[in-house]
Parts: C-alpha cells; sequence; structure tokens
C-alpha cells in the first residue's frame, strides 16, 4: 500500500471512499478546492493496483479568530474496510500533520470526531496524541455531539 500526495484525478475515488464509509459526505467542488488550494495537504492510500483505499481530506483554518494561530483542519479521513488496522489512517494524518507544519507553519491541527467513533478517537487520542479541547453539542447533522479535538505541531 502506498501513501502519497492527491492528484485532480484521485477527488472521485476520494469521494467514493468518503461515500461508503462516512455519513458526511461533500461536493465535489469541495474536494476540488481543498486540492486546489492546500495541495500539499491531502494524501491518498493505493493498492497495487492504483485502486484509492483510503484518504486524507484537510486543509488550513480560513476564519481565524482574533487571538487564533495559523493551524490545520483535517476535513474528512477514512480507509476502506478491509484495509483498516494497518496503519494507514496514521500514515496519512503523520503525512498531512507534516505538511501542514512545513509548508503552512501550521501551530497545531485540529478536527472534530463524534462522541460514538471509538476507532477514529484510539486513532487521534492514544495513537497521536490529541485532545479534547471543547465537545460541540449537536454538532452533526443528525444531532450527535462532536469532541473538538486538537494537536500541537511545533516541535
Ligand atoms: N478500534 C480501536 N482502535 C482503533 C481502531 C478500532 N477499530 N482502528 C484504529 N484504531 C487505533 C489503534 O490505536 C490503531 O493502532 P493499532 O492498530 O496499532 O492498535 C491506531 O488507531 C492506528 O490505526 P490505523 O490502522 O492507522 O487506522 P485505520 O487505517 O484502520 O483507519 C479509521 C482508522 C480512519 C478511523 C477507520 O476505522 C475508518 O475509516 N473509519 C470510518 C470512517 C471514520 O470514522 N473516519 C473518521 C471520522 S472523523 C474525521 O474524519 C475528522
Amino acid at each position: 500500500m502506498n501513501v502519497r500526495p492527491i492528484k485532480v484525478d484521485d477527488l472521485i475515488g476520494m469521494q467514493a471512499c468518503n461515500l461508503q464509509n462516512l455519513p458526511e459526505n461533500y461536493t465535489m467542488r469541495y474536494y476540488l478546492y481543498h486540492a486546489m488550494t492546500w495541495p500539499s495537504l491531502s494524501y491518498v492510500a493505493e493498492d497495487h493496483k492504483g485502486r484509492i483505499v483510503g484518504y486524507i481530506l484537510a486543509k488550513m483554518e480560513e476564519d481565524l479568530k482574533d487571538d487564533e494561530e495559523p493551524h490545520g483542519h483535517v476535513t474528512s479521513i477514512s480507509v476502506l474496510r478491509p484495509y483498516r488496522r494497518l496503519g494507514l489512517a496514521k500514515k496519512l494524518m503523520v503525512q498531512s500533520q507534516e505538511a501542514m507544519a512545513s509548508v503552512h507553519h501550521a501551530a497545531y491541527v485540529s478536527l472534530h470526531v463524534r462522541k460514538s467513533n471509538r476507532a477514529a478517537l484510539s486513532l487521534y487520542r492514544d495513537t497521536l496524541g490529541f485532545t479534547v479541547k471543547d465537545i460541540e453539542k449537536g454538532y452533526y447533522a443528525d444531532g450527535e455531539d462532536a469532541y473538538a479535538m486538537c494537536l500541537s505541531l511545533k516541535p
């Protein structure tokens, strides 16, 4: 399995992967916006035939409040079921985080995750060292709360 930065040709495969894995879905225009604006922050995992089996879609936060430092944000990450627990999500996260820091001087990375998403929570908190900053009540369309999490990228 190979992890590499995205190309515009990958966006259809990324969207297909997202539709299989998550109820939070996005327009093709939104994928394209990420790819065109922050090309170094999104990655795909592909199998030996070049089929996309996982992705991370990430960006720099745009609407910074006065006291906020520049920071990255993970819009979405997922890995197809047969390819899970192989370390792909960890690799996708680390590559994106490294580019956030080195290319965009991000001070930290943030994301939202469902309170019930044990696999993703374990990835973020236990494997990568994220902490919970806030609970956002009713963040998701079905009313579930989100943990707002972040991880410092400062050396
Ligand atoms: N149960 C418990 N811990 C888990 C699980 C699980 N099912 N999956 C991953 N982890 C933790 C473990 O600590 C694991 O390390 P280990 O295998 O050495 O024990 C660590 O995360 C790294 O696991 P990876 O193999 O890198 O993770 P994977 O490639 O399987 O992808 C992911 C994890 C992305 C959460 C996957 O399960 C998935 O696609 N789920 C559906 C989509 C989803 O929930 N995406 C996140 C939504 S939030 C957002 O997008 C910001």
